[in-house]
């Protein structure tokens, strides 16, 4: 597996060894610090980040290397370059690529014809990095055995709901995402793409429209922003609308498991899709969850260089 394009790339046995990596990274940041060494990663963002930017940064520094940021109109892709000479030109220098902008088949492109690893630093379609600090988290307070355990999604069917699906697909977990359904249901080609894995890890996914179904008993739940990145402001006013019975409130919470954890990938608006009461609660994770983006970027960076990971 040369590149982490999506998170479907990924075999359950690589994520069994980026998880472990992640773990071994959190107590030990600069365990493998020479990996990297006199060389440099580029990260390319053609939307904003606070997260995987510094995580991405960060993980480079501990593994020894030189980041290199480029923001989205610094390169020549603007002026007419393409996206197959750039990742050509980026592959001579950079030993890396994280990239993080809207169309998925540009990360393709850019996978296709570099020769280093690429890495989806979120796009419009999937958001793979974001899931192994997920379950980083998870992990570290359910442990291993997710048996009898429902991992829950409730919001907007968007790029997170996706890699939520996929991932809970891979790792053969009982997930459900709940969302207003119509425009804002997953894409049904991600909802399929997530049954076929789960056929084969046993994995449970329901779609479903009714949020309380989707909170009850859950040991998790985990929200995103209603409005993405790219999100066409004038939908603002119709989706608040459609995605207001799905805030995460204290209400919502008390369905849920008595053992329960809150997830947000982040960045949170206090007040639309969660209350302040609980991102800011005894349940919520969500601080753990983002200081686990750069122990799992770490890991990407690390075992896609060693050149460790199978693919799916
Ligand atoms: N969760 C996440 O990807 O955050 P940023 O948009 O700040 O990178
Ligand atoms: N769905 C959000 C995730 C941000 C990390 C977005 O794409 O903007």
């Amino acid at each position: 597996m040369k590149d982490l394009l999506r998170t479907a790339d990924l075999s359950p046995t690589d994520v069994e060894l980026l998880l472990q990596t992640a773990a071994d990274f959190a107590a030990k940041p600069f365990l493998a610090n020479t990996t990297l060494a006199n060389r440099t990663v580029a990260i390319y963002m053609t939307k904003p980040s606070t997260r995987t930017r510094l995580a991405s940064e960060t993980a480079v520094a501990h593994l020894g290397g030189t980041p290199i940021f480029i923001r989205g109109d610094e390169l020549q892709i603007g002026r007419g370059e393409t996206i197959a000479d750039t990742a050509r030109v980026i592959s001579g220098y950079a030993s890396a690529l994280l990239v993080r902008t809207f169309k998925q088949s540009d990360v393709d492109e850019l996978g296709a014809n570099a020769t280093i690893p690429v890495i989806n630093g979120l796009t419009d379609d999937d958001h793979p990095t974001q899931l192994l600090a997920d379950w980083v988290t998870i992990r570290e307070v359910f442990g291993k055995d997710i048996a009898g355990r429902k991992f829950t999604y409730v919001g907007d069917g968007n790029n997170m709901a996706h890699a939520w699906l996929t991932m809970g697909a891979i790792l053969g977990a009982h997930v459900v995402v709940a969302t207003p359904g119509g425009s804002y249901a997953p894409d049904s080609q991600a909802v399929s793409a997530a049954q076929s894995i789960a056929k084969k890890t046993g994995a449970t996914l329901e779609i479903l429209t009714d949020p309380e179904a989707a909170a009850k008993d859950a040991s998790v739940l985990y929200t995103d922003v209603w409005m993405s990145m790219g999100d066409s402001e004038s939908d603002r006013a119709s989706k608040t609308k459609a995605l207001a019975p799905f805030a995460v409130t204290p209400n919502l919470m008390k369905l849920t498991s008595s053992d329960s954890i809150f997830m947000h990938c982040l960045p949170a608006h206090r007040g639309e899709e969660v209350s302040a009461d609980v991102i800011d609660g005894n349940s919520s994770v969500v601080w753990r969850e983002a200081f686990h983006r750069r122990t799992t970027i770490q890991a990407i960076l690390y075992h896609l260089v060693r050149g460790d990971l199978i693919g799916n």
